[in-house]
């Protein structure tokens, strides 16, 4: 029996997310254009929020975004092209935004509402307009979690791709997120496509905002978002890569299994450096306690990095649980 994997499941292949844009959809039904863009295979929901002041247009806010929250588990990612985020940031909060991004350009303090977005647990991002130099995010950078760049002006889908800015910026966003081990997330926003991904991958992007290309008349909605993502994966594959396929972010890796108490005190010290670590029941040895090990997984994309840091803290709870168990044992009799 073949059974069909979930829209919202994650992703075991690529490298490359699709955050679908719904600018461009039917404006008078979004339900039906997040129902359909998670069908078609969507990684994210991309919510362009404009005030009609910092951008000359006007779309929809917190309120929407709100009723279209309950239709999917797909994440949703905010873009406020607006004049004073800050303002409304508890309003994005509460819809159920999964990240919030806003534009630098703007006229008020932004550090307060960057720590806003990270004290509601979600992820903070901060835009850059095509002739905005990316200098200007310097003083944030502790704070993000996702640099959007902007490849056409703010305001309108279905414009021409910048190709010249994604290239100058994409490494010095690169940089920005240094500090995040895992989760930093470069966005490419506006005029990508299926001739315009492999490039755009070919730079590193993370994920790629697609608006009117995924509404083309008579193109297959869900066929156009695998093209992209393979595009954009081939991009980095043989850009980057070195002609190696890339690993999919959230593929998680075994890195040890150790009796339950062990493996929660190596689970803490992994992730206070800020990397997820997942425990589960696993199918080792069973303990004198008659409690089988517990294995410990992490992404595989950083699986190396964790064996050069906490391999050696790994050896010696290897070595105490040997102790542990040598003792239990002695204590049965
Ligand atoms: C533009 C928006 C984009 C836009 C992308 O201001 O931020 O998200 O909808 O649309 P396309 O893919 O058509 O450029
Ligand atoms: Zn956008």
């Amino acid at each position: 029996m073949s059974k069909k994997p979930a829209a919202d499941a994650p992703r075991e292949t690529g490298r490359a997310r699709i955050a679908a844009s719904i600018l461009d959809a039917d404006l008078g039904n979004l339900a039906h254009a997040v129902r359909r863009v998670t069908s078609a295979g969507a990684d994210r929901v991309h919510l362009d929020v404009m005030d009609a002041h910092f951008v000359p247009n006007l779309t929809f806010g917190a309120k929407t975004i709100k009723a279209l929250r309950p239709r999917t588990t797909v994440p949703f990612d905010a873009h406020l092209m607006v004049s004073e985020p800050g303002r409304y940031i508890d309003e994005y909060l509460d819809a159920g935004c999964d990240s919030v991004t806003f534009h630098v350009e703007i006229d008020e303090p932004i550090v307060p509402t960057l720590k806003a977005i990270r004290a509601a647990g979600r992820a903070a991002g901060l835009a850059v307009k095509p002739a905005t130099p990316l200098s200007t995010l310097e003083r944030y950078a502790e704070l993000l979690d996702i640099v959007l760049i902007m490849t056409v002006e703010p305001g309108f889908g279905g414009q021409a791709f910048m190709g010249d800015v994604l290239a100058a910026k994409a490494a010095g966003a690169r940089e920005l997120l240094r500090h995040k081990l895992y989760g930093g997330e470069i966005h490419v926003d506006g005029g990508i496509n299926r001739e315009t991904a492999e490039t755009a991958g070919s730079l590193g992007v993370d994920v790629f905002v697609v608006g009117s290309a995924l509404f083309v008349r008579g193109r297959d909605m869900g066929r156009e978002i695998r093209l992209i993502r393979a595009l954009a994966d081939e991009g980095y594959q043989y850009g980057p890569n070195q002609g190696e396929p890339p690993i999919p972010h959230d593929r998680m890796a075994t890195i040890t299994s150790l009796p339950k108490h062990l493996a929660h005190r190596l689970m803490a010290e992994i992730e206070a450096t800020g990397i997820p670590v997942v425990m589960l029941r696993g199918d080792g040895q069973i303990n004198p306690d008659g409690v089988r090990d517990y294995d410990l997984l992490v992404p595989a994309s950083v699986g190396a990095h964790v064996e050069r840091t906490h391999g050696a803290s790994r050896d010696r709870l290897l070595t105490e649980a040997d102790a542990w168990r040598t003792e239990l044992l002695a204590r049965q009799g």
